[in-house]
């Protein structure tokens, strides 16, 4: 039995490709057993059922209120079983209700180091605070907004000439990078969290999360780009 993932998204989707592909090249030993999106014209939609994935709609304009919307997240997801709930561009605040119900199995993807950048407009911010690296976190989901247990981060250059647009994409392309290996962390039993923090192979990570430098990400000069 392959580790059965939930992802939950709001918009293009290009995290949830990066799942798909990894379970296809078979990096990522996981199933995505359902997509779920608040907002019925989410891009990540087709993507979902381009590749045959169980897909729900779940408009949050359709419910008064934030509880009841939440609950029929959990009414709909739960009959999935799944074992990982992954937010990827998720882009609505989540109850107490729903965030202690998958306490320990809730996992969140955010364009910044955090803790710098909790919220929005993250590239803005690191090019005003004129920021040398910039980057995305996974972390575990607590009530706190963007605030839960770091996992993992991927740091990218912020060149002098970035705009929001490109340092947004350069972050992307590690998040989509990152998303997949902690996915298979986990999918591998080896990462959970404990009353202590977060654990990979039965250590506890530094409170920034493991750091993660893949070879791709790494700046180089104009010129010496590897071929891919
Ligand atoms: C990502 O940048 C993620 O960090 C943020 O929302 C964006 C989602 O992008 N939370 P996509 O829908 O996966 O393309």
């Amino acid at each position: 039995m392959t580790h059965r993932l939930a992802v939950l998204i709001s918009g293009s989707g290009t995290n949830l490709q990066a799942l798909i592909d990894a379970i296809q090249a078979g990096t990522l030993p996981a199933q995505i057993v359902c997509v779920l999106s608040n907002r019925p014209d989410a891009g990540g939609l087709a993507r979902a059922r381009e590749h045959g994935l169980a897909t729900l709609e779940i408009n949050h304009r359709d419910y008064a209120s934030r509880e009841a919307f939440d609950q029929s997240m959990i009414d709909a997801l739960d009959p999935f079983a799944p074992e990982t709930l992954v937010l990827a561009g998720f882009m609505r605040i989540l109850t107490t209700t729903f965030v202690q119900h998958y306490a320990g199995r809730l996992l969140n993807i955010h364009p910044s180091l955090l803790p710098r950048y909790p919220g929005l407009n993250t590239h803005q911010r690191a090019l005003d605070a004129g920021d040398t690296e910039h980057g995305c976190s996974i972390h575990f989901v607590t009530d706190e907004l963007d605030g839960g247990p770091l996992v993992a981060q991927a740091r990218v250059p912020v060149h002098a000439n970035d705009t929001p647009a490109t340092l947004s994409k350069r972050v992307q392309a590690s998040e989509h990078l990152l998303y997949p290996q902690v996915l298979a962390w986990r999918a591998d039993g080896r990462l959970r969290l404990t009353d202590h923090g977060v654990e990979l192979d039965g250590q506890t990570l530094p409170e920034q999360g493991y750091q993660w430098h893949h070879p791709d990400l790494a700046d180089r000069p104009a010129g010496t780009q590897r071929q891919r």
